[in-house]
């Protein structure tokens, strides 16, 4: 994820934009870059914060401008790779987000064509190919251009030799149009302009725009106009930079569809029965991850996932145990969001004492971990502003299920099939996390029969017992009710004593091996009184007879469930805390990253 800005009109170009980027930098912060046309077109790009760039910022004179910051996907966070780009002559400019999965063949077709590339990044190819297909008329080269490409993209553009109009694009990246006037903006977020106007036209995939300082003319990609209706939007700044939703967390749970995508793109595909995963080697035949929190549990998914699919041993250890006691041989995986967690960081320079190979999974490009490690795998979620962990969370188990189909192809403990037919369900699992988002208002009936009370079980099997401590670990940091997470054999052995008629039960029910011992855990819940609230998949006809209330998952292959799940897991305690007015972005003793041991 990154954050993108147009303007046009009759301020200077250069402030604008650093003014819009400011408010953009929740989107991504590894680097900056504008580009500004005034007697011609020069760019200024560098690493770091745009409170560091802006101090480091030439003149720039211009009244039309395009500017980036970014959130590093393809190619390390250097200046090469930070946005705009330009084309080889100079003369076009281009910023970008999103990831085009087919850039490795067109780069290829493009040098052969003598296109000199600067960056390492996939961006880069689209100013090229517009570059390519340029004859006098910017916006019907970007149109030939983006029919080449395939992935997602919202890219602004412009042009020395047309500089009075931006050209703006998008599919399956956001891109929206804040109109002024006699002057006008495109951002990736309506935070990025709403000091200047209020109004604004919102794009659609596939549209493509022409934006000057008193016109905003949109088509489709076949260059048909299409009539667009402006709207007002009524929010104040703060509101703005969480879009509307009352809390980063809220939103960070809806951004879920397109961070899943992101994920799994140009990593899986429906035609090869291979995963692309960075460089990840193949020839590995023992694992132990390494996690905190949340991560931690990510990995205790992830270690359910390996060893089915690839029939390789998983051992999960705590960071902070890990360093001390832990095994170190065999591949070392470090799951952490921030890259920066102290644990984590000690417990991979232990692997490494050993000579253990270290993979890190991480949100955070340029973070600690990815100095460390010998291979580093991005979520690609965008920063993480709410503290409870979310959105890193399940794209944490993606990366792991895709690790897993990776080693369990090359391995041949997975068929092709196999791998088509997960392939297949994790590619629509977007679609399916819409459906589970719907679901928001059957969830907070739910988070009120709990709001009140003292404290709640969490129980599941196999990859669901993961998710219940998960489930737990959310609802006690976010609302401060007690919670806890148990394998639901467990109860008896302890836990039962605690449980009485005020202590609801979440109890997360596959329709797998299991189903009948998950039912007959219920039953006896059940017979000590407590209620019990089932989360279970939509085909399951015999869960009603037994839980007092059900919230229902999407039917999937094993393991692809746990995505949705988390989702439903996370909306339960955000809308818990929230009906108990707690400080949910920021729940009190707690850190986003952890940097101490
Ligand atoms: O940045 P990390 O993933 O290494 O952080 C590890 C934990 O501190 C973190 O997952 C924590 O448990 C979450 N914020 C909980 O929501």
């Amino acid at each position: 994820m990154c954050g993108i800005a147009g303007y046009v009109g009759h301020r200077n170009a250069a402030e604008v934009l650093i003014d819009c980027l400011k408010r953009l930098e929740y989107r991504g912060y590894d680097s900056v870059g504008i580009g500004v046309i005034g007697k011609k077109l020069s760019v200024f790009k560098d690493v770091g914060e745009i409170k560091d760039v802006r101090e480091k910022l030439p003149e720039m004179h211009g009244n039309i401008g395009i500017g980036h910051t970014r959130w590093a996907t393809h190619g390390k966070v250097s200046r090469e790779n930070a946005h705009p780009h330009l084309s080889c002559d100079g003369k076009i400019a281009l910023v970008h987000n999103g990831i085009i999965e087919n850039f490795k063949t067109l780069k290829e077709e493009l040098e052969n064509k003598g296109h000199k590339f600067l960056s390492e990044t996939d961006s880069e190819v689209i100013v090229h190919l517009i570059e390519e297909e340029y004859d006098g008329k910017i916006e019907e080269a970007v149109i030939s251009a983006i029919k080449k490409i395939k992935g997602s993209y919202a890219i602004v553009v412009i042009s020395q030799n047309e500089p009075e109009k931006i050209i703006a694009a998008r599919k399956g990246s956001p891109l929206i149009i804040g109109v002024g006037d006699n002057e006008n903006f495109v951002a990736s977020d309506i935070p990025a302009f709403l000091k200047y106007t209020n109004r604004v036209i919102y794009l659609n995939d596939g549209e493509v725009c022409v934006i000057e300082n008193n016109n905003v003319k949109v088509a489709d990609d076949g260059g048909k106009e299409v009539l667009k209706e402006e709207k007002m939007v009524d929010w104040d700044i703060e509101d703005a930079e969480k879009s509307g939703y009352q809390h980063f967390m809220l939103k960070e749970i809806h951004e879920q569809p397109s961070t899943i995508y992101n994920a799994l793109m140009g990593r899986v595909s429906e035609i090869e029965p291979d995963i692309n995963l960075e460089d990840l080697e193949s020839n590995i035949d023992e694992i132990t991850i390494v996690a905190c929190g949340t991560s931690f549990y990510a990995g205790m998914v992830g270690k359910y996932i390996i060893e089915k699919l690839a029939s390789i041993p998983v051992f999960v250890e705590l960071s902070s145990e890990y360093q001390y006691f832990g095994r170190k041989s065999g591949t070392v995986i470090a799951v952490t969001q921030s890259g920066e967690t102290a644990d984590t960081i000690g417990a991979i320079k232990e692997a490494k004492k050993y000579g253990c190979n270290t993979i890190a999974i991480t949100n955070v490009a340029g973070s600690s971990i990815t100095r460390m490690v010998d291979l580093s795998i991005s979520t690609r979620c965008g920063p993480e502003i709410g503290v409870a962990a979310t959105k890193t969370f399940t794209s944490q188990i993606a990366i792991l299920f895709l690790i897993a189909l990776k080693l369990g192809i090359k391995n041949s403990h997975l068929s092709n099939e196999e791998l088509q037919r997960y392939v297949s369900s994790l590619r629509r699992l977007p679609l399916y996390l819409e459906n589970v988002l719907e679901k928001e208002d059957e969830i907070i009936e739910i988070a009120k029969k709990l709001k009140d009370r003292k404290s709640i079980f969490f129980i599941g099997r196999g990859a669901n017992y993961p998710l219940a401590l998960e489930g737990a670990l959310k609802l006690k940091e976010v609302s401060y009710i007690h919670a806890e997470g148990f394998a639901a054999g467990e109860l008896k052995h302890g836990p039962f004593a605690l449980l009485d008629e005020d202590t609801p039960v979440i109890a997360i029910v596959a329709k797998d091996s299991v189903h009948d011992k998950m039912l007959s855990n219920i039953g006896e819940i059940k017979a000590r009184n407590a209620m019990v609230i089932a989360i279970a998949d939509e085909s399951d006809e015999e869960i009603d007879k037994y839980a007092d209330y059900v919230i229902r998952f999407p039917s999937l292959p094993e393991f692809v469930s746990s995505i949705p799940i988390a989702v439903i897991l996370q909306l339960l305690a955000y809308h818990v805390a929230n009906l108990r007015g707690c400080s949910i972005d920021k729940p009190r003793n707690l850190a986003k990253s952890v940097t101490v041991e």
